[in-house]
């Protein structure tokens, strides 16, 4: 950008002098045509060619391959995104973490994300990290995800996947590698066991009252796959695919009428007293 700044600067500079130089003859520092054609030929042809020559090279060779699709074994971790209408499931290779949205990486650490989908095409995109990749029926997509700094870095789904296509965030938050590790070791724990008699109550709502048909707790008999894994649920900053932030009243609303929030997703409201739902809602709440 600088490079390119100094050039303008220069070319405005020249036209200036052109055209206040404009009834005169011959160039302004002295020579004739000669001087003049060889100005030409440096600047007009010579310097152009070298610059571009560069900065193809530069392009092709330094900055394609640092941001290419990670080959076999050329990157410590696996991250495998699926694609869901309207969500994304991310499952990290040989652990039994699964989590929805929200994708943890360790902070400079090359990671292969493995696109695939559930239904539809979409298109996974983190602008701050790398290009995009599109999720596709029957093919396994690669791009390589690596974060020089820790932060959270969001990204929306690229490709038109119908009703709720622009409610389909996904966040990369890079973290130092022991936060990480023990956001991962935590993550791959079954859902922790009720510690209040509100949560236990919550808990047998969730299983007998149709959440568990679509939803999954490790460790419970809730196996559904229809839903995002809600095993650590309340570790998530937001719901529904970064829809609505992930405390007490959002969690409740969301609950209470998915529909309100993000018409055409696939959870229906589900009728219950109202002990019952506060109880489940003291139970998600305690999923961390
Ligand atoms: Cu998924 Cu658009």
């Amino acid at each position: 950008m600088i490079g390119c700044w100094i050039g303008f600067g220069v070319v405005c500079f020249l036209l200036l002098l052109g055209w206040l130089r404009r009834n005169r003859e011959g160039l302004p520092f002295g020579g004739g045509e000669r001087a003049g054609n060889a100005l030409v030929v440096i600047l007009g042809i010579a310097l152009p060619v070298a610059l571009l020559s560069g900065l193809f090279f530069w392009s092709d060779i330094v900055v394609i391959r640092s941001t290419a699709a990670p080959t076999r074994g050329s990157t410590r971790l696996t991250v495998r995104v699926i694609g869901h209408q309207w969500w994304w499931e991310a499952r990290y290779k040989s652990t039994k973490a699964v989590t929805a949205n929200e994708i943890h990486i360790p902070v400079r650490v090359p990671v292969d994300v493995v696109g695939t989908t559930d239904d539809v095409i979409h298109s996974f995109w983190i602008p701050q990290l790398n290009r995009k990749i599109d999720l596709i029926p029957g093919r396994q997509n690669h791009v390589l995800l690596q974060a020089n700094e820790p932060g959270i870095y969001e990204g929306e789904c690229a490709e038109f996947c119908g009703l709720q296509h622009a409610h389909m965030i996904a966040t990369v938050i890079a973290d130092p590698k022991p936060v990480f590790r023990r956001w991962l070791a935590n993550m791959a724990k079954p859902v922790r066991a009720p510690s209040k008699p509100s949560e236990e109550r919550g808990r047998g709502v969730f299983l007998e009252q149709g959440c568990a048909e679509c939803h999954r707790l490790r460790g419970t008999p809730a196996d559904g796959d229809v839903g995002p894994d809600l095993t650590h649920l309340a570790t998530r900053r937001k719901l529904a695919a970064g829809t609505v932030v992930n405390d007490y009243v959002h969690l409740a609303g969301w609950v209470a009428d998915p529909q309100h929030f993000k018409p055409g997703n696939r959870m229906p409201q589900v009728p219950m007293s109202g002990d019952d739902f506060n109880a489940l809602v003291d139970y998600l709440q305690s999923l961390k």
